[in-house]
């Protein structure tokens, strides 16, 4: 199944990202600096938008299917003035050593991850003091409880088609509880998405210094 989504990913989120992901992953990765890691980066969604003040960028992702695309998007992308590293760590095991980031960025993921207090627990683990957790997610309706109801009727047929993608993940608290202080933090509709994927929470929360 991983092979068939990682092959129609891009396809399948064409509209979304005109619509509104693109601007969205733009100003969330506007103004990073320093060394960043990204937990998985799938096909390089988000490679364009990274700023050149970088230091370092390291992309993790484990899907081999996934992986390929993102090393051809890194190999076939402009020259940047920061190293790319590719690892295939899962999100639970960073390669990298605590308190080494300035930033990490996870954008889709936290759906699809089999324990997302785990991944934060890492997070948190990876990011220096003061440090910023960047997130783009789609979430459990939050105000809607007839589309809520829905997502959880199809969530247990959508892990299967979407490679174990959950459709009412409370990414928002999960992230609360893992000590996180969130800065800033805006919920909106992904428009072009399908409804029962479109609640979606995007924002900037820290390591506490
Ligand atoms: C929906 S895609 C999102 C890709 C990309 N981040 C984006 O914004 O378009 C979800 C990604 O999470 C990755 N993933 C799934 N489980 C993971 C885990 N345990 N650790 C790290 N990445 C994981 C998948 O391989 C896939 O590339």
């Amino acid at each position: 199944m991983s092979r068939f989504v990682a092959a129609l990913y891009d396809r399948f989120m064409a509209e979304s990202e005109v619509a509104c992901l693109a601007d969205w992953r733009r100003a969330l990765l506007a103004d990073l600096t320093g060394d960043v890691l990204e937990i998985g980066a799938g096909t390089g969604a988000n490679l364009p938008h990274y700023p050149d003040g970088l230091r370092s960028l390291t992309l993790t992702e484990p899907d081999p299917h996934m992986q390929r695309r993102l090393v051809l998007a890194v190999s076939q992308g402009v020259e940047r003035p920061f190293t790319v590293e590719i690892s295939d760590a899962a999100a639970t095991a960073l390669p990298v050593p605590d308190a080494s980031r300035d930033a990490v960025v996870c954008t889709l993921v936290l759906c699809t991850v089999p324990d997302p207090q785990a991944v934060l627990r890492e997070v948190v683990r990876v990011l220096r003091p003061g440090g910023r957790f960047v997130y783009l997610e789609h979430v459990a309706a939050w105000d809607n409880p007839g589309r809520l109801r829905w997502q959880r009727a199809l969530e247990p047929a959508w892990r299967i088609l979407a490679d174990g993608c959950h459709l009412t993940r409370r990414t928002g608290e999960h992230i609360r509880q893992a000590g996180l202080v969130v800065d800033s933090e805006q919920r909106e509709s992904m428009r072009k998405a399908l409804p029962w994927v479109r609640p979606s929470l995007r924002g900037v929360a820290r390591r506490p210094a």
